[in-house]
């Protein structure tokens, strides 16, 4: 598995040497940001869907914000919750340097926190979970009340490695995030509001499409 997901990374050409920069100064930092496939697939679907307003939970220091904001153009508005005080600091920064400051709002809270006031700022064509993993299925019933009917809610690392699956060991440390994330993928996958995909990356990405709810008097 994970040859064939390296070569598969090494098919991807990143054609923006600021972006690889960004990508490698946050892994040489430790960064967790996205893989570079799941960069690569956001980019098709955010193309193929024409999503533009993006609310992402877990923000880090903006890389994904910024891949997404690339991804859906000149109207993309992307707003990113990120709830540590130092990574909202470096995402700003971050946002500036890429000349993205119009298009990516960092809001520095909670996922919990931005649910609980988030009404007012309408819905969003793309919700991305990409938080804390242990609290995706707490999260779900709000990212879908915020969701346009015909948008996708997108949750990664949603396998963490194989330890979801049961064929990697779990280490301790990880017990909450997996049963988290096993509860989160028995609502996602059951959900008759949903279509869901889930995606075999190394990590696991799972993909939900929001039907639209039909009005039954219309013909
Ligand atoms: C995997 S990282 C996000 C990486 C980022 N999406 C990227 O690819 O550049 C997860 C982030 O979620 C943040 N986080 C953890 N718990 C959170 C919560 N309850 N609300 C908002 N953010 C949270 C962490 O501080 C961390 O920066």
């Amino acid at each position: 598995m994970e040859k064939t997901i390296e070569y598969i990374r090494s098919l991807i050409i990143e054609e923006d040497e600021g972006l690889d920069a960004f990508r490698k100064a946050q892994e040489d930092k430790g960064v967790p940001i996205i893989r570079k496939e799941v960069q690569q697939l956001l980019s098709l679907l955010i193309a193929l869907s024409g999503a533009q307003r993006i609310l992402e939970i877990g923000g880090a220091e903006g890389y994904s914000a910024v891949c997404l904001a690339r991804a859906a153009g000149a109207q993309a508005d992307i707003t990113t919750i990120e709830i540590d005080e130092a990574r909202v600091a470096a995402a700003r920064g971050n946002i500036e340097t890429f000349g993205l400051k119009d298009n990516i709002t960092v809001i520095a809270d909670s996922a919990e926190g931005f649910f609980s006031h988030a009404t007012e700022r309408g819905v969003y064509d793309m919700v991305f979970l990409d938080g804390p993993k242990s609290h995706y299925a707490e999260m779900f019933e709000d990212c879908l009340r915020l969701l346009k009917g015909g948008g996708m809610l997108i949750a990664d690392n949603i396998l963490y490695s194989g330890m979801v699956s049961g064929e990697a060991a779990t280490r301790k440390k990880h017990r909450t995030s997996v049963e988290g994330l096993k509860k989160y993928l028995n609502e996602i996958t059951k959900d008759k509001r949903l279509i869901t995909s889930v995606v075999n990356f190394e990590d696991g990405l799972s993909i939900s499409y929001k039907k639209e709810v039909k009005n039954e008097t219309q013909t």
